[in-house]
């Protein structure tokens, strides 16, 4: 590689005062970030027109310069996004770029935006910002697909179908039941992203390098104007803080495991086995070969995305983890992998919510299952408890002698005949068969939170009130 590193190569424009000769090609191409972090143009150029206004305000720049960067920025602003702005990678960064550019229009004034900031309290500013939109979008989403779900829980609270523990059947519940799960877990999801939101709500322009600045800056003036609840207090920790990017990470990680939990409950429930939903063809594939095959991608990429998600979490905690203070420039490898995340994040919640929202819930399948695998046991040992007075751990002995004689006969526990339950246990009465069918089994767990319709219901309205 010596060839590259001629001194014919001029040194950086932007900092290449000390330097007799460019960089080798390899160092160039190490050190660009310009291919991914471009993706923060719009945040760079509100962060540069805060910062100059504000210098203009506190008399560091003078009114006339600042009306020519900020009249050059958003000139910078519309060709990045009519796709008329040339990116150059020997200018490293998304900074550089725009500062570089702004120089070509505007002249020497572009040479006093820079004043009294780092790229440091730069970049730190510009990934705040756009994890910030991101997080509120991811919020939106998160409200949309938790709104998929009220409604199939409204529609379904008195649908029965087995509950699982093992993936064996355990105890009869309602889809509503199960669809409120979800909202559970995407509650949680979304309030983790709001807490986020508000750790991360502080400016961090005006740290400069690391240890702030001498020129009279007003750091309230600045976060004010982006939208920030206050600046950052302490000017080392801001630039060399990236707990912000890690805690969209790992919020994305927690959602993409739900996520994937129920991408992996369709897959099951979409197969000709189970048969509980059918996927719409807007969310399924065929096979090229077996004609009779609808495939469920969409879910399984959902599964996987989880993966590249966690993946990312890992990474940018490997690469900060010993880093010390303040700025490194391992902290430039951050971004691709939240961009990479909050892509595939972004993806899943919308695959997740046109399925739950396009697919065929098949309720007669649920509830014959529902029916099969004694899945009211509970129930017949709780009305021994209750009716005839026994101890739990009794009443479970006696069931289980129930079960093992239908299993024998090779037919549910209310197809057993009177005479037979009685010879198990003789306080045993007509009255038992009440209990033994799913939809009162389902009926009757009205405890808070249980899966009565009553009780979903219940917390169907809370949801909706709560949003
Ligand atoms: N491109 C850099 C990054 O993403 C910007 C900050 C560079 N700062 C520095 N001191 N080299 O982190």
């Amino acid at each position: 590689m010596a060839e590259n590193n001629t001194d014919t190569k001029s040194s950086n424009q932007m900092w290449g005062g000390r330097f007799a000769s460019g960089p080798d090609a390899i160092m160039e191409e190490i050190n660009a970030s310009i291919g991914f972090d471009k993706k923060l143009f719009a945040q760079d150029i509100r962060g540069s027109i805060a910062h100059a206004t504000m210098l203009a305000h506190q008399g560091i720049i003078s009114a006339e310069d600042k009306d020519k960067i900020v009249h050059g920025l958003n000139t910078i602003l519309s060709e990045i996004e009519s796709g008329n702005f040339e990116f150059s990678r020997q200018l490293e960064d998304i900074h550089m770029n725009v500062e570089a550019r702004l120089a070509t229009l505007i002249g020497p004034a572009a040479g006093r935006l820079h004043t009294a900031r780092s790229r440091n309290d730069q970049v730190a500013l510009d990934f705040r910002l756009w994890v910030k939109e991101e997080l509120q979008k991811t919020e939106r989403m998160l409200t949309g697909l938790i709104a998929a779900f009220l409604d199939r829980a409204e529609e379904h609270a008195e649908s029965v179908m087995p509950g699982f523990t093992h993936l064996q059947t355990a105890q009869p519940v309602t889809f509503g039941h199960h669809c409120m799960a979800y909202v559970e877990m995407f509650g949680r999801d979304r309030s983790r992203v709001r807490h986020a939101i508000e750790h991360l709500d502080e400016s961090p322009i005006g740290a400069a390098a690391l240890a702030g600045t001498g020129y009279p800056i007003d750091r309230h003036m600045t976060a004010r104007a982006l939208g920030f609840r206050e600046p950052t207090r302490n000017s080392i920790d801001t630039v060399s803080d990236r707990d912000f990017a890690i805690e969209f990470l790992s919020i994305a990680a927690i959602a993409g495991m739900h996520l994937s939990r129920l991408a992996e409950e369709i897959v099951i429930w979409s197969t000709p086995q189970f048969g509980f939903v059918r996927l719409s063809d807007a969310f399924s594939t065929g096979s090229s070969i077996m004609p009779q095959k609808k495939n469920p991608d969409a879910a399984e990429l959902v599964r996987a995305k989880t993966g590249r998600i966690n993946g990312s979490l890992v990474a940018l905690l490997t690469i900060m983890k010993g880093l010390p203070l303040a700025y490194s420039k391992d902290m430039q490898e951050d971004k691709e992998q939240v961009f990479d995340a909050a892509e595939s994040l972004e993806l899943a919640i919308a695959a997740m919510t046109g399925m739950v929202r396009d697919m065929t819930v098949n309720t007669a399948r649920m509830k014959a299952a529902a029916g099969s695998g004694y899945s009211t046991a509970t129930d017949l040992a709780d009305w021994l408890v209750r009716e005839a007075g026994l101890p739990f751990r009794d009443a479970h002995h006696v069931t289980g002698r129930a079960v093992a004689l239908a299993e024998s006969k090779g037919c549910d526990l209310a197809e057993l005949p009177l005479s037979e339950l009685q010879a198990i246990h003789s306080d045993i009465t007509d009255k038992v068969y009440d209990v033994l069918t799913v939809e009162a089994s389902v009926a009757s767990r009205k405890s808070f939170g249980g899966t009565a319709p009553s009780e979903v219901r219940r917390q169907i309205a809370f949801w909706r009130a709560r949003n």
